[in-house]
C-alpha cells in the first residue's frame, strides 16, 4: 500500500551537513519526497509536535534540542513508507541501531538521533498536517 509519512532531519543532522546524504538514502530506497522545507521551530512549536511525550522525563530536553536550530521537514511517499522509513533510520537509540542505518552511522545518542519518522498511519496524519497543507504536498 502506498503511504505517506513525515520525516524530520533534526538540528544535529542539519549542523552536520548531511541533508543530502539522508535524502539520498530515502530516494535510493524508493521513497519519494512529496513535500519539503527548512524551518526553525520555537520551543512552543516543538512542544506541540511532541505533545504525545509531554509526560516523559525527556520532554523538556527534547524540545530544547528540537528548537536549537533549523530542521528539514519532509513528506515521504511510497510502498509501506512508514515502516520503510523506520528501517532506513534504525532504532531510536543509535546503540541499538543496525549497521547501515542513518542513526547507526550518524547519531550521537538516544536524544540527538538525527532523524524523526512517524510511527503509525494515525501519527503520520497528525504530523504531516502539523507542517504542511494539502496544497503543499505533491
Ligand atoms: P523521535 O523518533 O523523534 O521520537 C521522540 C524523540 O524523543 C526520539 O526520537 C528522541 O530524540 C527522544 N528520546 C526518546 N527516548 C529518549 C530518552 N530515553 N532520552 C532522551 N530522549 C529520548
Amino acid at each position: 500500500m502506498i503511504e505517506r509519512t513525515l520525516s524530520i532531519i533534526k538540528p544535529d543532522g542539519v549542523k552536520k551537513s548531511i541533508i543530502g546524504e539522508i535524502i539520498s538514502r530515502f530516494e535510493k530506497n524508493g521513497l519519494r519526497i512529496s513535500a519539503m522545507k527548512k524551518i526553525w521551530l520555537t520551543k512552543e512549536e516543538a512542544k506541540g509536535f511532541y505533545i504525545v511525550h509531554k509526560e516523559r522525563p525527556f520532554y523538556d530536553s527534547l524540545t530544547d534540542f528540537m528548537s536549537e536550530g533549523p530542521i528539514v521537514v519532509m513528506v515521504l511517499e511510497g510502498e509501506q513508507a512508514i515502516s520503510k522509513n523506520r528501517e532506513i533510520m534504525g532504532a531510536t537509540n543509535p546503540a541499538n541501531a543496525s549497521p547501515g542505518t542513518i542513526r547507526k552511522d550518524f547519531a550521537e545518542n538516544v536524544e540527538r538521533n538525527i532523524v524523526h519518522g512517524s510511527d503509525s498511519p494515525e501519527t503520520a496524519q497528525f504530523e504531516i498536517a502539523y507542517f504542511f497543507s494539502a496544497l503543499e504536498i505533491f
